[in-house]
């Protein structure tokens, strides 16, 4: 068992990797196990949403996109999905995100958020928009089906108004129609609260991600997990489907 310094102290600073992106899952387990409402362990999940962005900062991770509410989240009972929502305002405070010098960004359906909600956080995107360090990504009201069916419908637009001819189609071609265009695809994706699945979640970014899970509940997560899984990332061997030989004899190649 490491202590947090020792698992930081193993990192590799010149391997951290640029881009995470966390499905943070076992907010409702972790509040159930001590007899609480599911929303508050939503509450105590952004008090690690604030400790993991600090260490994310601290480190050296570029961009961090996390799940805050997904396509099927409108699901949930009405009294959570409030819950969630008002909790996701009251998170958007502008002194931090100006204090730590971090761009938000949004990607998802925000036309199906509450009018608050959604003015909210379009408006701190702007305000955010010429900060220089950490780009926070916040998925809501996001899924990757969701996504990919609008880049279809932008695409078979242009086809029909014929600005794109459907046989010269290339992956940049649906690239740029994504919510995320223009950012790098995730290194790593982190999954907390024991769960081994996707859940619909950034499936065109993370076709070469290296995945990470851990039954570790959201809300407990802290700097010490999430340095345990960027030291586990910086295990691996990233092949993007070619051979080990290859991959030492520096013929990757592959710009994502
Ligand atoms: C999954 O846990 C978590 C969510 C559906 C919501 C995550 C939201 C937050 C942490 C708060 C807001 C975030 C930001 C970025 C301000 P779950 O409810 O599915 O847990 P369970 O699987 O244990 O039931």
């Amino acid at each position: 068992m490491h202590n947090d310094t020792s698992i930081s102290s193993r990192l590799d600073p010149a391997r951290i990797p640029s881009h995470v992106a966390i499905i943070m899952d076992g907010n409702g387990r972790w509040a159930k196990a001590r007899g609480l409402d599911r929303s508050q362990g939503h509450q105590q999940g952004v008090e690690t949403v604030h400790t993991i962005t600090e260490a994310a900062i601290t480190l050296g991770v570029k961009y961090l996109t996390l799940y805050a509410f997904s396509t099927e989240n409108w699901n949930r009972p009405d009294a959570e999905v409030a819950a969630l929502m008002s909790l996701i305002l009251s998170s958007m405070e502008e002194s931090l995100f100006m204090k730590n010098n971090v761009r938000l960004l949004i990607i998802g359906d925000t036309s199906r958020l509450p009018d608050g909600v959604r003015e909210a956080v379009l408006r701190l995107v702007e305000r955010t928009a010429g900060n220089t360090g950490l780009t926070e990504i916040i998925a809501l009201s996001y899924s990757s089906k969701w996504e990919l069916t609008e880049a279809a419908r932008a695409i078979a637009r242009d086809a029909a108004a014929g600005r794109l001819d459907p046989d010269a189609l290339t992956e940049d071609d649906i690239e740029c129609r994504l919510a995320t265009a223009g950012l790098p695809h995730p290194e790593l994706l982190i999954r907390t609260g024991g769960e081994l699945r996707l859940s619909n979640y950034l499936l065109w970014q993370c076709a070469y991600s290296e995945l990470y899970f851990c039954d570790t509940y959201w809300p407990d997560f802290g700097r010490e997990d999430f340095c345990r899984a960027i030291l586990d990332y910086q295990q691996r061997e990233r092949r993007f489907g070619k051979t080990s030989e290859q991959v030492a004899d520096g013929a990757l190649g592959i710009a994502l």
